[in-house]
């Protein structure tokens, strides 16, 4: 049993029931490092195609996708459910994101995930654990300026899970467009052999990006929110219409986002996807980033602008 951590002692404990033995053909949950690297191991015996999809849970369609990129491309699909701390700042939402675990267990079930990795803090963090793994200058632009730390947190648990799994393909959202950028250029400089897939932001019928923050939003705040997808779509049109100057795209995105007066911007910014460095025009291509507070949640979106012609 986990002593702090995951799962919440409100939801059922993954260990109720041994899948193994209980449903032969059911996801296989490990607990353990060890178990879970044994695990990945014999699945990938034979020349077999293992894809990995990390969250934190707290599942939606967002994550789902993932999910069904990675069984469409390979033989067996492991997905891992861990709230990372080393990833929230002292003043960040550590303590109260959603934790849904007997809920996210079954959906991942359903998708047919193989294999589940649902660590504790003390399995993936043991007292006196000092390595870090930082990539440089990405990883403070856009969501690692603002929050600062953000970026080892996550490339940190990334590579322990990587290490974990040894996957031939992993499985990211585009929603997350710096985090992209920074996972692809860790695995770049550190010789991790395996495929980065970045997949299509999955959204509301309205247009709002999928997130599990977006629980934090009370009815009025779900309204209010739709601005940062307007914003992006203002560009959008604006860049359709033949205005390349990155500067005026983004002051016109400012200009929406101050129109929702109770929505406070963090940044919105035109920048090069896999350097994160900001472009003066956006003819060869750029992503669009935005982020904001709504209440209390710190949402974020992006638009990939495509190369135009010429
Ligand atoms: P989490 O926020 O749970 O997201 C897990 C994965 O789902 C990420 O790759 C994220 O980009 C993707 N995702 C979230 N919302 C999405 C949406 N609307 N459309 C498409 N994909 C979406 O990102 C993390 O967890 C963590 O930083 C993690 C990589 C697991 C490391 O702790």
């Amino acid at each position: 049993m986990h002593s702090t951590g995951y799962p919440p002692p409100e939801t059922e404990h993954p260990g109720t029931y041994d899948p193994r033995t209980d449903y032969p053909d059911a996801m296989r949950i490990c607990e353990t490092i060890e178990d879970m690297r044994a695990a990945c191991r014999a699945a990938r015996r034979g020349g077999k195609r293992l894809g990995f999809v990390p969250t934190m849970g707290a599942l939606h369609e967002g994550h789902l996708s993932l999910v069904r990129a990675a069984r469409a491309s390979c033989d067996i699909v492991t997905a891992s459910i861990f709230v990372n701390p080393t990833q929230f700042g002292p003043n960040e939402d550590l303590a109260k994101y959603p934790r849904t675990f007997e809920r996210d267990r079954k959906l991942l079930e359903k998708e047919g995930v193989e294999l589940l990795f649902a660590p504790s803090v003390e399995e993936m963090y043991p007292v006196g654990a000092a390595a870090w793994v930082t990539v440089e200058e990405l990883s403070d632009k856009l969501d690692g300026r603002s929050r600062p730390g953000h970026f080892r947190g996550v490339t940190t648990v990334v590579a322990k899970l990587f290490h974990i799994v040894e996957p031939d393909a992993a499985f990211f959202g585009q929603k997350d467009a710096a985090q992209v950028a920074v996972i692809r250029r860790m695995a770049r400089d550190l010789n991790f052999f395996l495929e980065i897939v970045a997949c299509p932001i999955v959204r509301e019928a309205d247009g709002l990006a999928m997130s599990s923050r977006n629980a934090y939003l009370d009815p009025q705040q779900r309204k209010q929110a739709l601005v940062l997808y307007r914003s992006l779509m203002r560009v959008q049109k604006l860049a359709d219409a033949g205005e390349l100057n990155a500067a005026k795209l983004a002051a016109a995105a400012r200009e929406e986002v101050a129109g929702e007066n109770s929505v406070r911007l963090d940044y919105l910014e035109i920048v090069d996807p896999d350097t994160l460095d900001s472009v003066e025009d956006v003819a060869n291509g750029a992503l669009v980033a935005v982020a904001a507070f709504v209440g209390t949640a710190r949402l974020i979106d992006n638009i990939l602008l495509p190369k135009t012609a010429g």
